[in-house]
Formats: C-alpha cells, sequence, structure tokens
C-alpha cells in the first residue's frame, strides 16, 4: 500500500493545532496531564479518532481509545502514545506516536483495506511524570498496575492524586477500576521520536527497539531546623539544604558509576526560600536510569544509604521514599524481527537502538508482545522547546508502522 502526500499534509496541521492546546503562560509547548490543556489535547485527538472512523470511548483512566473492527473480532492490534508533555516540553514526544497511529487508520480506510484484527488506537493518559511521583499512569491503570496507594499520593500541596483526578473528569473508583482485557492483543506498537543523538549521527532512518531503560524515581524529604544565617554557627545549624545539594551530588556519582547510566534530580526545593535563613526543610526529586536491572537495585541502596549520611551528619532526618521501580524491558521477538524486515523492504535504513527514554510500551509489554519503532530527533533534542523531527523523517516512521500493521495482521 502507498502512502503520501495527504499523510504529509494532515499531519503538519494536526501537528501544529496540538501545538496550540498549550499553556501560554510556559515556556515551549507546555500541556502536562492533569491540566485543562491536557483534555483540551486529548479531547483534540478524540474528535481526530471520530473523523478517522473510529468507534471511540475513554476509558476509567481517561485513556483515549478507538477501534476500527476487524473481519474476524476477537482479536485486536495496539497502537498508541500520548499527548502530555513535560513543563517547557516540544512538540512531537508522544504526539509523533499519536498521529502517526490515526493516520494507519485512515490509510487503511482510504484504501480499502480491512484487517482481520481489530485495530485499537489508544492515547494513554499521562505519560510524562506528574507532581504525586508517577508517570504512564494510564498504561499502568489499564495492566492493573494501580491500587489504593497510588491515590493516596500527595503533590507538594498536600492535594491526593484522588483529590486531582475528578479536574480531569476521572473518577478515582473508575480509574481503579480501568484494567484493559489484553488477552484479545495479540500486538501492541508505538512510534516515537528517538529523544537522542544516535540515528541522527548513524545516519538511519528508522531505530527498531529491542529495549526499554529501567527508572527509579525517588523522593528525598529532609527535615532540619530553621535558624539565622548570621548567628547560627555552622557546628550546630541542622541544614536541611546541605543534607539535600549532598544528595544531588550522590545521584550524579553514582550515575557516573554504572555503564550507560543516568542520574537526575529534576526537582529541588528548599523552604523557607529565604537568603538569610538556614533551610528547615528540603525535598529532592530524581531518578536512576539504566539497562541493568541489578545496577538500578544497588543504586537504589547506594542513594538510600548516601541520602542517610548527608542527613545524619548534619542532625537532619531524612525520609526517601522510591515511588516507581520499573526494571530494564526487553521487547519482542518476532514484532523487532518484523519492524526490522519492513524498514528493509520499504528501503529505509534502520538500526536496532535501547531506548533511555520510558514510553507506555514498557508498561504495556508485560501484558502482549510489543514493539517500538524510532524516527530521528534534530541534534537528539527532547524534553526541551527545542524538540524538533522533519517531517520527511516522520513519514517512514508511519509506513513502517503501517506496514508492520499489515504484516502482523497476516500473522
Ligand atoms: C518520558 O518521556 C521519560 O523518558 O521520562
Ligand atoms: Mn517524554
Ligand atoms: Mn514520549
Amino acid at each position: 500500500m502507498s502512502t503520501i502526500n495527504p499523510v504529509a499534509q494532515r499531519f503538519e496541521s494536526e501537528l501544529a493545532e496540538l501545538a496550540t492546546l498549550v499553556d501560554s503562560d510556559r515556556p515551549g509547548w507546555t500541556r502536562r496531564a492533569l491540566s485543562e490543556f491536557d483534555i483540551a489535547g486529548r479531547d483534540y485527538a478524540l474528535t481526530l479518532m471520530k473523523h478517522a472512523g473510529l468507534a471511540t470511548r475513554v476509558d476509567g483512566a481517561g485513556n483515549v481509545i478507538g477501534v476500527l473492527p476487524g473481519r474476524l473480532g476477537g482479536r485486536e492490534i495496539m497502537l498508541g502514545s500520548h499527548t502530555d508533555t513535560v513543563d517547557g516540553g516540544g512538540r512531537f514526544d508522544g504526539i509523533t506516536g499519536v498521529l502517526g497511529a490515526i493516520e494507519v487508520v485512515r490509510l487503511l480506510r482510504e484504501n480499502d483495506v480491512r484487517l482481520d484484527h481489530d485495530l485499537v488506537v489508544v492515547v494513554f493518559f499521562n505519560e510524562e511524570p506528574n507532581d504525586f511521583g508517577f508517570f504512564c499512569v494510564g498504561s499502568r491503570a489499564m495492566t492493573g498496575l494501580v491500587d489504593r496507594t497510588t491515590l493516596t499520593a500527595t503533590d507538594t500541596d498536600g492535594r491526593s492524586l484522588a483529590e486531582a483526578l475528578p479536574d480531569s473528569g476521572i473518577d478515582p473508583e473508575a480509574f481503579l477500576d480501568a484494567r484493559y482485557d489484553f488477552s484479545k492483543v495479540t500486538a501492541f506498537l508505538e512510534l516515537h521520536i528517538e529523544q537522542g543523538p544516535e540515528l541522527e549521527r548513524m545516519g538511519k532512518q528508522i531505530g527498531v527497539v529491542e529495549a526499554i531503560t529501567g527508572i527509579n524515581h525517588f523522593k528525598a524529604l529532609f527535615t532540619g531546623r530553621q535558624d539565622h544565617a548570621g548567628t547560627t554557627p555552622m557546628d550546630v545549624r541542622a541544614d536541611a539544604g546541605c543534607a539535600a545539594a549532598g544528595t544531588v551530588l550522590a545521584v550524579e556519582s553514582i550515575a557516573e558509576s554504572g555503564t550507560n547510566t543516568r542520574g537526575t534530580s529534576g526537582q529541588i526545593q528548599f523552604t523557607p526560600e529565604a537568603v538569610n535563613v538556614v533551610s528547615a526543610n528540603a525535598s529532592v526529586e530524581g531518578e536512576f536510569r539504566g539497562p541493568d536491572g541489578s545496577w538500578l537495585q544497588e543504586a537504589q541502596r547506594r542513594l538510600t544509604d548516601a541520602a542517610s549520611q548527608n542527613a545524619d551528619k548534619r542532625g537532619v532526618h531524612v525520609e526517601m521514599e522510591w515511588t516507581t521501580d520499573d526494571a530494564p524491558v526487553p521487547l519482542h521477538e518476532p514484532i523487532t524481527s518484523t519492524i526490522a524486515e519492513v524498514a528493509t523492504d520499504l528501503g529505509h535504513t534502520r538500526a536496532t537502538m535501547f531506548s533511555g527514554a520510558g514510553h507506555d510500551a514498557g508498561i504495556i509489554a508485560a501484558k502482549t508482545q510489543v514493539g517500538m519503532i524510532f524516527v530521528p530527533s534534530r541534534d537528539g533534542r527532547s524534553h526541551c522547546p527545542e524538540e524538533f523531527t522533519e517531517l520527511a523523517d516522520i513519514l517512514p516512521g508511519i509506513e513502517v508502522l503501517l506496514e508492520t500493521v499489515l504484516r502482523l495482521d497476516g500473522v
């Protein structure tokens, strides 16, 4: 089947439309989950899905689900990605896979191709980390990985997730009950931008993902004593800020100790925030990533120890919480080899890749066979306003997605 220029036009105009559904008070293209902008983004995707001919619904966890019925019924191929962004993010992360999946539906219908499988398109709710310490929230709900303790998690204002969800039209009880029946799903595919520099560096068009990084998120809360910055001698302070700062540096040094491992302290807060006051409280939120599950477990132990040492030597109390603990996920044969064959058959250059970014595909992989298709990111930039992929680089990804669906349908 040949894909082509209406695809480019539609993709470009839909990308541009989604780029208007953002918080204009924030830098870049900001559409954070649990915001009104995220609701608008998922609504827009829902409208596109309806117009593409899908039977749509929104599940109890805010996932937008569209179905193109197949000839046989009872078996499904699922495609999906997300429309939420990080604060100050770009236009392509997640969105490429959502628009690409909807495009596959249109191309099938325009070419009068009826699959045997039902084709299910999912726009997952809340893929990026939220203020409650969770990410890939919609896919976790679909796979049964949320429970009542998820709902009791709080943000820095002390608001619980259970209190926040209704503002996005999500009933907490329905959220807990949003499991999807994956017994019918024979494969899940996610098209995504690479978000790193490898494809561009290698001059390849398509990345065939063989594994997705493990990710451990932590929250460290330090409680010290608020004091006068000028009169309190250094040796009697209980400076929560210094304990937090030592922990940030420990994240960096632990991450430097592994192979292809990463450590980031992306959020830090001192209270009170005053130049002449010793911090009473401090919080650090961050994460480790890597391809090796045992290294990640070791990194957790080392950081928990480092946070305690940094606190103890200053008379500060620390509470360390690991909010997510996701092992690395190998993706599945024969899906990955089908993607590779398709790329070659369509004349696209390809490389096998490891994903240092997390994806809903990594959560869904516990339930069905999963493959991911990457397209290049300019200068490897992502999670920033400069994130960019040429349309000419996205179209091969959509072609590979479509052809992979056709081949998997025939299996
Ligand atoms: C998701 O984008 C992640 O890798 O954090
Ligand atoms: Mn992202
Ligand atoms: Mn993403």
